[in-house]
């Protein structure tokens, strides 16, 4: 079977070193790829556009893409990122009578939009914290003063991981307000918000494949979004993350999976949007248990990146059957393994960051090492060089996390390249598993922002 895959970062390059590994694969292509995955895979050079971007220009995208996949026959289109599932690729696909894997435009909003996330999960008693939609800049100053404690404030639409604001104070809410009702801050994205009550507890990334109906669980994943150790500095991407979560205590996993994960997909089938694809909540878990805080209608990055190696099962036919929805004849088996995912950033990351720079080192990582091209690209001699913010995603897969890591940084320590900059404490700290009494497993000597436990 040949196959079309749609993306650019370290979470494509991921799909592309999982499928290859299927029999059933014939030729991968990938669109617009990187350096890493052009080992994989033959490139077609046709660049993502963003959501907003002008229509004509994402219809001409979408015409593109369905050209590409019929000129190589592709049997299958894999559709990595976010914004073209909200622009609604899959559905043109459809159309044109190509299968793909990924949700719907309509199925998708439960990323693309939040108030309509918010929506779902209010009709159908999916847990979430308290929260509103505002497209009036003064009624939701008055919200937000109406709330005892501190908020988060939420750009409605998608914002490349920027639109969720977590504030400290009414005072920094009311800013954040400003700068996206009225200032623009982040576009057409930031006119409606949400503001949800800030969440105190634990962070966990839970991901199912579904093909509308029935449900297959991965292994739950946690990331670092900070930038710098200790979980200090700005919000990334994510510098890195680790898989499975030993301290989310079984009760609480399973209410995970059948409060929300299969709570949500029947709702969405209930509602007409049925989810095929990857459904991937974010939860903080709670003392009152988890909350959902946002949903993605596609695989994690880097939670894709420690996922995938975990996975003993064919993800050819997976993706297929999700497609064709005949998820419940497939077998699905996960490794018992750990992995950690360290996140390789250029200088000045997450802020204007240097590019160009050529990566040495990658060959000199253990034959079992696992490097995944998050920005990079070939220089006119065909060296590696960096050409994103997140560069390389360094994974090593170990039977506990302490010993992934260890792999992991052991690689880290051989991949240099000018201002190369990553966090140090990845998987470390307490992953251990929680007691009894604590649903979350929350260290209640923690601080919001410290390692591993954060608001919001
Ligand atoms: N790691 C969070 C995300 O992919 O949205």
């Amino acid at each position: 079977m040949d196959v079309l895959l749609i993306g650019s970062g370290a979470r494509e390059h991921a799909i592309a070193w999982k499928l290859r590994q299927s029999p059933r694969l014939g030729a991968l292509y990938a669109a617009p790829g990187n350096a890493g995955i052009a080992q994989l895979a033959e490139t077609v050079p046709l660049a993502v556009p963003k959501a907003d971007a002008p229509q004509e220009r994402i219809d001409a995208y979408c015409d593109a893409v369905v050209a590409a996949a019929r000129e190589r026959s592709a049997e299958l289109v894999v559709v990595g990122p976010e914004d073209p599932l909200s622009f609604g690729l899959v559905d043109r696909l459809q159309i044109a009578g190509i299968p793909a894997f990924g949700p719907a435009q309509a199925a998708a909003r439960i990323e693309s939009s939040k108030a309509f996330a918010k929506e779902v999960m209010r009709r159908h008693g999916v847990p979430m914290g308290a929260a509103a939609r505002f497209d009036d800049f003064e009624a939701a100053c008055a919200y937000v003063a109406s709330r005892a404690g501190d908020v988060v404030v939420k750009a409605d639409g998608l914002a490349a991981g920027k639109g969720a604001i977590v504030t400290s104070s009414h005072e920094e809410a009311v800013d954040a307000l400003r700068d996206l009702m009225l200032e623009g801050a982040l576009g057409a994205a930031g006119r409606t918000v949400v503001i949800e009550d800030r969440l105190a507890g634990r962070e966990v990334s839970a991901h199912a494949f579904s093909d509308g109906r029935s449900v297959v669980h991965m292994p739950f994943a946690c990331d670092h979004k900070a930038a710098y150790d200790g979980g200090r500095g700005p919000n990334t991407g994510g510098m890195g993350a680790y898989s499975p979560a030993p301290w989310l205590r079984d009760d609480v996993a399973e209410a995970v999976r059948r409060e929300v994960t299969e709570r949500t997909i029947a709702a969405l089938a209930a509602e007409g949007a049925p989810y095929r694809g990857v459904l991937f909540p974010g939860l903080m878990i709670t003392d009152e248990g988890p909350r959902v805080l946002e949903f993605n209608a596609r695989f994690g990055d880097p939670e894709t990146e420690v996922l995938l190696p975990l996975l003993d099962s064919d993800l050819l036919e997976i993706m297929v059957a999700c497609a064709d929805g005949t998820l419940d004849r497939v077998d699905v088996r996960w490794s018992d393994d750990a992995a950690v995912t360290v996140m390789l950033a250029s200088g000045g990351y997450p802020g204007p960051y240097e590019s160009g720079k050529v990566i040495d080192g990658l060959d000199d990582v253990d034959a079992d090492g696992l490097v995944f091209h998050a920005g990079t690209n070939l220089d006119a001699s065909g060296r590696t060089i960096t050409s994103g913010g997140r560069v390389l995603a360094v994974t090593a897969t170990a039977p506990t996390i302490a010993q992934a890591r260890e792999k992991a940084y052991r690689n880290v320590d051989r991949i240099r390249f000018d201002g190369m900059h990553y966090r140090r404490d990845i998987g470390a700290g307490d992953v251990a598993p929680s007691s009894p009494s604590a649903p979350g497993g929350r260290d209640p000597t923690a601080r919001p922002g410290g390692w591993g436990v954060r608001a919001t």
